[in-house]
């Protein structure tokens, strides 16, 4: 591997280096029970013929890797690394004007009304939306805001109005037309702003509420009491592409704008949002002492619309965006949206919460090319189901349908609706598995099968393992893959194995596992997060967390899953100091990868930064575009 030379220990202020245990044992245990057959094969220890054949194929010069690039290693330098041949630019950072008419970035004046025209926070979830000539709109969420150091001198106890009008505007969705010329460096990809598909979803901005759980009493409130429009998104972090052209948005960490769950007089309402984590008095984040629809001893009902779906049309920017309450409330991290056999939208989301659940929505209607009205209600009405991962590697999809089995009245659910609102509790009932914090999901485009990444848990201890969570505690993360039953993404039951255990292949005592590839080679990762794939299968891996766990900034990884170099884990992209590289996806030509770089610079202040990525004042959270500068210029592959 390429060696980057400018490495330096993370010693950034990230706290709390999270207690591991030896995982040799648990590996052995793995390997006994839950690596897939084909995997047992390609150790060495039992297949050794096949194996070393393999590799020495691999390591010598005769090789025809699928992937082009040479892996760089991991850095801790605060600058973006990519291999040679590549170069990045930034697409869309924070602030920059969505369109000609928006006014410019100015960090010592945000402005709230500036930032609803300006691309905002905290970039998270990538689409790309083919539009022509090359060029694509780019759907891109704003997880959420890091007021420290977005504000000068920032206290949170003495938040202004304006900053947390700020915040609100600055969370939500941007959409922005990127435009393809080519030259001589190759291709290269930048923010048209006259374009009419420039649009802001913002903390503001109304949305539809449609589904089951529409007008539902619990919906209601003192501003809405229809249950069925509510004003914006906050905490977008996963999403999805839909097979007909929309962008899904997952609504995660809602509960960190409400306060006072004391007031709340719903039992079943109260228990949720405690488990969300709203705080029995006062709120992690100012907002409801200025806006009181965050209040909930003034407004109990304002969260509840809040923990959904949201689908946008990003093809026509004046339509209203809609919350799919069909899809389940929980904390969403994503929405990997593909068909069934019979060609029912099945769209699978993660609850990113230790020992929470994986869930799959499969839709009553089925997909026509045809016609996109009709694909426009298919996440309207359909059956949510929960993950079981069985011991022996079977799984099953347990339906969160009203009056299957304990989901009736005794248990406090009169209705579907309410299946829905509370779906952790239903699911509980039914006995899902506790996963290590599902964060993003993912089905591969060539084989249909739907990738976990589980991205640590650091809570679960030694005697909680199980097959599918076999690390106690858990600060690496792993990934799981399903083989949905007869290759059909609507089946209800499923096979399961471990396709990746993170860690450092160099300390053993981590236990790090590639799908039983020669783990000399490959790139050491941790805290699998966000995934893609490429039009090949490939998978791509975002982290969030490395600094703390193998001392590395976080990357971009790309890993193929069939064939002689299933496992063979080759980092293409470091990011900087603070960040989390928060999403990556390839545009269809494979001629330009996009990364989120999310909250640079956090741990640090406005005044006292640890990273300089952005700008000389304050650190710009960006998506950034990588492309190839020789031919041919394609990415990866
Ligand atoms: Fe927002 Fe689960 O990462
Ligand atoms: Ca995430
Ligand atoms: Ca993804």
């Amino acid at each position: 591997m390429k060696r980057q030379s400018r490495i330096r220990n993370g010693d950034f202020g990230f706290e709390g280096q999270e207690p591991r245990r030896s995982c040799s044992e648990t590996f052995d245990d793995i390997l006994a029970k839950r690596v897939g057959r084909r995997e047992v094969l390609r150790t060495g220890a039992i297949a050794p013929v096949f194996c070393i054949g393999a590799i020495a194929n691999l390591k010598g010069s005769s090789h025809e890797s699928s992937l082009s690039f040479s892996p760089i290693s991991g850095s801790s330098a605060d600058e973006i690394g990519v291999p040679d041949g590549y170069k990045w630019s930034p697409l869309a950072a924070w602030g920059q004007p969505l369109t000609a008419s928006a006014p410019a970035f100015d960090p010592d004046d945000l402005d709230p009304a500036a930032q609803r025209q300006q691309v905002g926070y905290n970039c998270d979830f990538l689409a790309w939306f083919d539009y022509v000539h090359g060029s694509g709109i780019v759907g891109v969420n704003h997880e959420y805001t890091n007021p420290g150091l977005m504000f000068s001198n920032y206290s949170a106890d003495t938040a202004t109005k304006r900053q947390v009008d700020y915040e609100i505007a600055a969370h939500g969705v941007s959409f922005l037309l990127a435009v393809r010329s080519s030259g001589d460096q190759g291709p290269s990809y930048r923010h048209y702003p006259h374009s009419a598909f420039n649009r802001r979803v913002h903390g503001e901005t109304p949305i539809a509420i449609t589904g089951p759980v529409a007008g539902h009493a619990l919906l209601r409130t003192v501003e809405d009491q229809a249950g069925t429009r509510v004003r914006g998104t906050f905490n977008n972090c996963g999403g999805g592409i839909t097979p007909w052209g929309t962008y899904l948005t997952a609504e995660e960490n809602f509960d960190q704008y409400f306060a006072n769950n004391y007031a709340v007089r719903n039992g079943m309402a109260e228990a949720a949002n405690a488990r969300f984590g709203v705080r029995e008095t006062g709120g992690r984040r100012p907002w409801w002492r200025y806006h009181r629809r965050f209040d909930l001893a003034y407004e109990p009902n304002e969260i509840n619309r809040f923990g959904w779906i949201v689908e946008i049309d990003p093809y026509r920017p004046h339509a209203m965006p809609a919350k799919r309450t069909a899809l389940g409330r929980f904390k969403h991290e994503a929405a990997a949206t593909t068909l069934s056999a019979t060609g029912n939208a099945v769209v699978y989301s993660g609850d990113d919460a230790r020992f929470e659940y994986v869930y799959k929505f499969v839709s009553d209607g089925t997909y026509e090319e045809s016609d996109r009205k009709a694909a426009m209600r298919l996440l309207d009405s359909g059956t949510l189901f929960v993950a079981k991962f069985n011991a022996d590697g079977s799984g099953e999809w347990l339906p969160l349908t009203y009056e299957n089995g304990p989901l009736n009245a005794t248990n406090g659910f009169e209705s579907q609706a309410d299946v829905l609102l509370f779906a952790r509790q239903a699911a509980d009932l039914l006995g899902a598995t506790q996963m290590d914090r599902p964060e993003d999901i993912e089905a591969n485009p060539v084989t249909g099968k739907v990738y976990v990444a589980l991205t640590n848990n650091t809570r679960r201890q030694a005697g909680d393992e199980t097959a599918a969570n076999p690390r106690a505690p858990n600060p690496m993360g792993h990934i799981v893959e399903i083989t949905e039953a007869a290759g059909d993404n609507g089946a209800q039951t499923f096979s399961w194995e471990i396709f990746m255990l993170c860690g450092d292949p160099a300390d053993p005592s981590q236990g790090a596992f590639f799908a039983g590839f020669d783990t000399s080679m490959v790139s050491k990762i941790a805290n699998p997060d966000n995934l893609s794939f490429d039009r090949q299968g490939n998978l791509l891996i975002a982290t969030d967390g490395q600094p703390r766990t193998i001392g590395i900034n976080d990357g971009i990884f790309f890993v193929p899953t069939e064939g002689v170099e299933r496992g063979f884990n080759r980092q293409i992209f470091s990011g900087v100091v603070g960040a989390e590289c928060a999403s990556v996806i390839m545009n269809p030509r494979q001629d330009l990868m996009l990364v989120s770089i999310q909250h640079p610079g956090e741990g640090g202040t406005r005044e006292n930064r640890i990273s300089s990525f952005g700008g000389s004042s304050v650190n710009r959270p960006t998506v950034v575009a990588v492309t190839r500068t020789m031919s041919p210029f394609n990415i990866g592959a």
